[in-house]
């Protein structure tokens, strides 16, 4: 069923863990090959972007962490959680009716709201560099939290029907060694896919950064190095980190 060279080839499953990316880690810590997987049914410590939780969906929703090894320039390893959002906007577009699209710098939004996130987290060290991409998406559920029903979708409020999701974790895998592929060997289609995927372009944008702090400004673009560029008081400035809003609940694509 899975059509892939190695991503997902060992795959470690669990009903519940605390974070599929901490199990993950700790295997590439002790040499897990890269492609390897960890699978939950449910975490009771997911992890998300920026210190916060990554809550809940338990049997509805799709949990996985991927360990990867790219051959990529350090300056180059930015792009990672850049390709990782496309995979997953590759492998779910077929299944839902509304539009995909990207929050920088990985935030898939499905009409607008979210439906998936993505977590890299790595090591570089003088012998070892390696990361994990940890994805968690909103599947099967009928309807979403009350507290998330403004922001959050799951994909089967887009879908004709249930989606299996071992299945979507097949298409996901492959959709993440073809974007790793073009990682290592095509960045700048890779790059030119990612901005054609991305909303907000050209707008005046909201970004929150980890000090608090907030700056307003037009997304100018996005480089090679996976950093976000603002046009801040007529200045151009880069971003590596932070959270985009349009000053609005919901997102389009542009
Ligand atoms: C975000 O949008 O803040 C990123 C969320 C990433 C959540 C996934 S769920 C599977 C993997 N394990 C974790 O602990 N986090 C990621």
């Amino acid at each position: 069923m899975l059509q892939t060279n190695y991503v997902g080839q060992q795959i470690r499953t669990f009903e519940s863990t605390d974070s599929t990316n901490v199990r993950a880690m700790e295997w590439a810590e002790s040499g897990g090959p890269s492609g390897a997987v960890v699978v939950a049914d449910s975490q009771t410590a997911g992890r998300g972007r920026l210190g916060r939780r990554w809550e809940g969906g338990e049997g509805e929703s799709l949990l996985f962490s991927v360990i990867v090894r790219p051959d990529v320039p350090d300056a180059s390893m930015g792009l990672l959680p850049l390709a990782s959002g496309l995979a997953v906007v590759d492998a779910v577009t077929p299944l839902v009716r509304h539009e995909l699209a990207l929050k920088w710098p990985n935030d898939v939004l499905l009409a607008g709201m979210k439906c998936a996130g993505v977590l890299v987290e790595g090591v570089r060290s003088a012998d070892s560099r390696w990361a994990v991409v940890g994805i968690g998406i909103n599947v099967n559920q009928e309807v979403m939290p009350r507290a998330l029903e403004q922001t959050a979708i799951s994909l089967r409020q887009s879908a004709a029907a249930v989606i299996p999701r071992p299945v979507l974790l097949a298409s996901l895998l492959e959709a993440l060694e073809s974007r790793l592929h073009q990682l290592e060997h095509d960045r700048v289609t890779l790059l030119d896919d990612y901005r054609a995927a991305l909303s907000g372009f050209g707008r005046t944008i909201s970004l929150r950064l980890a000090d608090g702090k907030t700056v307003r400004g037009r997304l100018a673009g996005v480089l090679g190095s996976g950093a976000l560029e603002m046009e801040v008081g007529g200045t151009l400035r880069q971003f590596s980190a932070g959270d985009v809003s349009l000053g609005s609940e919901r997102w389009v694509a542009s």
